[in-house]
């Protein structure tokens, strides 16, 4: 891809970004706390597509961003106090996690396999115009390379990830410069997972104590504190030919056969990313005895993959 335009917001644009996040490419657009790294929140391949530009070395849980709280109630299950949450703080620097829907529409890959979701409806009028325009939920993280700082200013995304997305919506500075407060409002007790501009103290005044997580304080590295997705069967590595009675997770072309699925026949990782949490979740039934996994290279986007997949056969 050329040196992606920074573009300023119009009819034209702004119609030109919604047609680029529907057909699965990476949109960079300004929020009111940092610019995000935008993809269609439910298409698994272009949400790996974040991954990949990011070069992050694990899938950890993204933000589904929509326009409003009305689009939130509909994927994610939100309890009475889980709503006045939202209507308090929406738009605004706010993140709140939920269970998913049945038959929520959000890929597996943007909450990295698990039940729960993580929801925001920012304020920032151009991410606005944008969810509006866009009728669907769009995951983002912040707009930056892994390991790096997150970018508030257009100029920022263009050197960070310039050869890497469509296009960057300008909107200026962004106003709060860090990440949002994360709220895991999906259990009996609220857990602060992550602390932003909404501070502790708002949140407590209407949801009482807020928990922490149960591994490392509120800022510790976030995608550490999340608890991960885990088939219920034992999985098994590295395995070239399963044994009678395992299911069968590829890599490259498959036999075919029952319980038997390829991440990507043409050994392509990106597909391989989009395929990874829902293919084990096909595969693991009380039926089978366990997942055997085919090797899977460790270079781009396997590394994120190979972690994924040591986590859960070290989970026994
Ligand atoms: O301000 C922000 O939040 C920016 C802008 C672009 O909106 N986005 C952002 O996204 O920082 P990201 O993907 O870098 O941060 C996601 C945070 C992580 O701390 C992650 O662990 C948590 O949200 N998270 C997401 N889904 C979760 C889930 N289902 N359960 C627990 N935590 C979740
Ligand atoms: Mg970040």
């Amino acid at each position: 891809m050329a040196n992606s335009p920074i573009l300023s917001p119009t009819d034209g644009t702004l119609n030109a970004a919604v047609q680029a996040l529907r057909s699965g490419a990476l949109v960079a657009f300004p929020t009111e706390t940092v610019y995000g790294l935008g993809a269609d929140a439910t298409d698994e391949t272009a949400v790996a597509r974040i991954f990949e530009a990011k070069g992050r070395p694990r899938f950890n849980p993204l933000i589904s961003h929509v326009a409003d709280a009305q689009s939130a109630f509909s994927l994610g299950d939100f309890s009475p106090v889980a709503k006045v949450v939202a209507e308090r703080f929406w738009p605004g620097p706010l993140s709140i996690v939920v269970k998913r829907v049945t038959d929520c529409p959000i890929a597996w890959l943007t909450s990295a396999g698990l039940d729960s979701i993580a929801l925001r409806v920012p304020a920032h009028p151009l991410a606005h115009d944008l969810l509006a325009r866009a009728d669907r939920p769009i995951a983002a993280p912040s707009a930056n390379r892994s390991g790096r700082i997150s970018p508030t200013q257009a100029e920022h995304v263009a050197s960070e990830l310039g050869d890497r997305v469509e296009m960057i919506l300008d909107g200026g500075p962004c106003t709060v410069g860090i990440e949002s407060t994360v709220v895991d409002l999906s259990g009996s007790s609220p857990v602060l997972l992550r602390l932003g501009a909404v501070t502790r103290e708002m949140l407590t005044e209407i949801v009482g104590p807020l928990r922490e997580p149960a591994v490392g304080g509120p800022l510790a590295s976030p995608g550490m504190m999340t608890s991960h997705y885990a088939p219920d069967c034992p999985v098994r590595l590295d395995v070239a030919k399963p044994i009678p009675g395992e299911a069968y997770l590829g890599f490259g072309p498959v036999p075919a056969g029952e319980n038997t699925l390829s991440l990507s026949v043409s050994g392509d990782l990106v597909e391989a990313a989009a395929n990874l949490f829902q293919m084990l979740r096909t595969l693991d039934h009380s039926a089978i005895n366990a997942i055997a996994v085919a090797p899977v290279p460790q270079h781009g986007l396997g590394a994120a993959i190979n972690d994924r997949l040591h986590r859960a056969a070290a989970d026994r």
